[in-house]
């Protein structure tokens, strides 16, 4: 299913993710390097910061608790919409969704 990732210089990539993938690990391998995800993807280093584009939240399970741990020491401003792409696993009715990438994962 299609996902879009958007920087924050407003870099633009739409690509093409299997379900069961999770997006940290889609961005990094597609060569989307303002996505670090440093800890591999077990919600450890929150460098996989992505702000979910209006609409997203609906579609997607609320951040667990170790999810909500780790939004608590993101490198850019915290926001309602704050999400770590990690923990957000490809589904196909998440077709379409727009993430936008936090500036900053340090
Ligand atoms: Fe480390 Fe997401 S990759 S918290």
């Amino acid at each position: 299913a299609n996902v879009t990732f958007i920087t924050a210089q407003g870099v633009t990539t739409e690509l093409d993710v299997e379900p069961g993938i999770n997006l940290m690990h889609a961005a990094v391998s597609n060569g989307i390097y303002e996505i670090v995800g440093d800890c591999g993807g077990s919600a450890s280093c929150a460098t996989c910061h992505v702000y979910l584009a209006p609409g997203v939240e609906d579609k997607l399970p609320p951040p667990g608790e170790r999810e909500l741990q780790m939004l608590a020491s993101v490198s850019s401003e915290r926001r309602p919409n704050s999400r770590l792409s990690c923990q957000i696993v490809m589904e196909d009715r998440l077709d379409g969704i727009r993430l936008h990438i936090a500036e900053t994962q340090w």
